[in-house]
């Protein structure tokens, strides 16, 4: 049973996973190593999602600004999403998680863009958690092909600009067809969006977490569960505690 702290359950959890890089300099180890100690986080996480009874969780694996670390590292992080997508993906098969990919796909290099689209059509049909991974993703990117996509209607005589609405937006972005999240979190004390989601967020709670990505557990994303039921959402409106007392 939910407990009484959890009555709300965010229906979409996106996550900014940051911190890897400085939990391994903590620890006088190589970057790398934090990379795959996070994605040991990733794992917990998703579990602890699925149970938790949440119906979305949105990762940031990957920015499309990312490509300007060291070619080593971002090697490392390529590396290590190609490996969590061969060896966890039966098993989250098996447990019904549906996987989604957001993020620019044309120019994907042809050892990594084949595995995310089989990650895809091998789960299409699941109906637990869906596992939405951010590769290659930037929000700006995202809003200008939505853009693009809309303007080339209006070229075609399709479309009026005076008709475009925000669902029309929403329509033409990579989360389509995903509700937009409730809560996004960002791990290791930095507070900041980055290029994530900046249209879906408009209406999300944010939450900052001090904790390095690496140590990310269960415990932490029950206790950002906590919170986020904790927190008054108005979407603009009156606080519902207001409204109801008539204020
Ligand atoms: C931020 O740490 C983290 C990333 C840039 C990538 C996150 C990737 C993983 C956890 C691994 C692969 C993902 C999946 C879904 C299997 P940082 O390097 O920016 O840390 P720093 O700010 O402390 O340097």
């Amino acid at each position: 049973m939910v407990s009484p702290e959890l009555a709300i359950i965010p229906r979409h959890v996106a996550i900014i996973m940051d911190g890897n890089g400085r939990w391994a300099n903590k620890r006088g180890l190589p970057r790398t190593i934090g990379h795959s100690k996070g994605v040991e986080a990733v794992r917990e996480t998703v579990k602890a999602a699925a149970d938790a009874g949440v119906e979305y969780l949105t990762l940031f694996a990957f920015s499309s600004e990312n490509w300007s670390r060291p070619e080593t590292e971002v090697n490392d992080l390529l590396g290590l999403l190609r490996k969590f997508i061969r060896r966890d993906l039966a098993e989250l098969h098996r447990e019904n998680v549906r996987i989604r990919i957001i993020g620019e796909r044309e120019k994907l290099r042809s050892d990594i863009l084949p595995l995310l689209l089989e990650a895809e059509e091998t789960t299409r049909h699941n109906t637990s958690l869906t596992l939405v991974i951010a590769f290659n993703y930037g929000s700006r990117d995202e809003i200008v092909r939505a853009a693009a996509k809309l303007a080339r209607e209006v070229q075609a005589g399709r479309l009026s600009p005076d008709d475009i609405t925000a669902q029309m937006i929403s329509g033409e972005l990579d989360t389509a067809d995903i509700p937009d999240p409730d809560l996004i979190i960002r791990t290791s004390g930095e507070e900041r969006l980055s290029n994530f989601l900046l249209w879906q967020a408009a209406y999300s709670e944010l939450l900052f977490m001090p904790d390095y990505w690496p140590d990310f557990d269960r415990n932490l994303f029950f206790d950002a569960l906590k919170v986020f039921a904790s927190r008054d959402r108005r979407f603009g409106g009156l606080s519902s505690k207001t409204a109801a007392v008539g204020g």
